[in-house]
């Protein structure tokens, strides 16, 4: 396999540059230890973009990701562009990558570090060893579904609409996802739906009972979307891999972040059929930009997850993972996983540390 890699880098606004940063760090030592050759596109992408060229996701950034080998990217959004028309909000910009790539399947791993066992908002029985992975679908359901829109109606009120969808193909492309990564772990899949109620989650619990007779070493289980929400914190070990549908999957991986200890700890992988997509799964959080207060192991361990995925070196994302592991070991730790006896960081310094502890297991 080619060591020739050209990778996207799109920081995006708040502490996505930040972040982005130490990532680039990280990439540059694997790139020095393990004879890769590597490209690093920089490219505007959010409010940063539409600063500079008037649109969140300029003609140039989706050209050059779409034939990048790999897009990297920080954060979007923030209250600057609150007020601005919804079709040049940064958010559109993620939103039109994940569609213009054909990101259908988002994997969100919500894996607890021992380290961080005591960050987590559950007591330690409950997440001690924790390893969720929720596979997402990303590129329809309501977030894409057509009619959408505000009209006024003709007594001079508002309508506000959205529209759910799903055809069986959709289902079906997400479901041999989630089972072909569940062989890989537990071989357990939880589906969410809402079935009782909405049809079209109904045809969801359908396409997936199907499909699992494809795969009948795996067990399927389904569940309703407001009971997973109550398991997750009741009893969070009963899962192994969850697949549900775009908006429930957003819910329930913030959700699986929390027993983690902190979103600013969890990476996500956007896979299509092309160039696929890596990127932390928290926001730009625009009160603590630029004051060195981001933790950048949630992107540094998104690259971990573009090795596996994209360029097919597993060993480089588990050398990744555990040079994390053991900074975490060490005490380190940013604000947001800060705890009594440990020694605080800024973003560069927990940055350096990793590439300190990844330089000693590259030797
Ligand atoms: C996420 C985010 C996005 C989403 C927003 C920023 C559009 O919350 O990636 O989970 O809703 O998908
Ligand atoms: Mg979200």
């Amino acid at each position: 396999m080619s060591k020739n890699f050209t990778i996207a880098l799109l920081p995006g606004d708040g502490i996505g540059p930040e972040v982005i940063h130490e990532a680039v760090k990280v990439l540059r030592v694997l790139e020095e230890n393990q004879g890769l050759k590597l490209t690093l596109d920089y490219l505007s992408v959010g409010g940063a973009a539409y600063e500079k060229e008037g649109h969140p996701l300029p003609e140039n950034t989706l050209d050059m990701a779409q034939k990048a080998d790999s897009v990297l990217l920080g954060a979007v959004g923030g209250p600057k562009w609150e007020k601005i028309d919804f079709s040049l909000r940064p958010e559109r910009a993620l939103l039109g990558l994940r569609s213009n790539l054909n990101l259908y399947a988002n994997l969100r791993p919500a894996k607890i570090f021992p380290a961080l066992v005591n960050a987590s908002s559950l007591k330690r029985e409950l997440v001690e060893n924790l390893d969720i992975l929720v596979v997402r679908e990303l590129t329809g359901g309501i977030y894409f579904g057509e009619p959408r829109g505000v009209e006024t109606l003709a007594d001079g009120t508002r309508k506000g609409f959205n529209t759910l969808v799903y055809t069986e193909e959709e289902i079906k492309r997400i479901g041999r996802v989630a089972f072909e990564v569940a062989r890989k772990r537990s071989k357990k899949v939880v589906s969410v739906d809402k079935a009782n109620v909405l049809e079209v989650t109904g045809l969801w619990r359908e396409v997936m009972t199907e499909l699992h007779k494809e795969y009948p070493d795996v067990a399927l289980d389904h569940m309703y979307v407001d009971n997973c929400a109550m398991q997750l914190i009741r009893a969070p070990k009963q899962f192994d891999v969850i697949v549900t549908t775009n908006m429930f999957g957003d819910i329930l991986s913030d959700e699986a972040s929390m027993l983690t200890g902190s979103i600013g700890m969890l990476p996500s992988a956007s896979l299509g059929r092309g160039t696929a997509m890596y990127e932390p799964i928290h926001g730009s959080a625009p009160d603590i930009a630029g004051k060195g207060l981001a933790n950048p192991l949630a992107t540094i361990l998104s690259i971990g997850m573009m090795f596996k995925y994209s360029f097919d070196q597993e060993k480089m994302s588990i050398k990744i993972e555990s040079a994390v592991e053991s900074v975490l070991n060490q005490g380190f730790r940013t604000r947001d996983i800060m705890s009594e006896g440990m020694i605080e960081v800024s973003t560069q310094e927990m940055g350096d540390e990793v590439i300190a502890e990844l330089e000693k297991q590259l030797i």
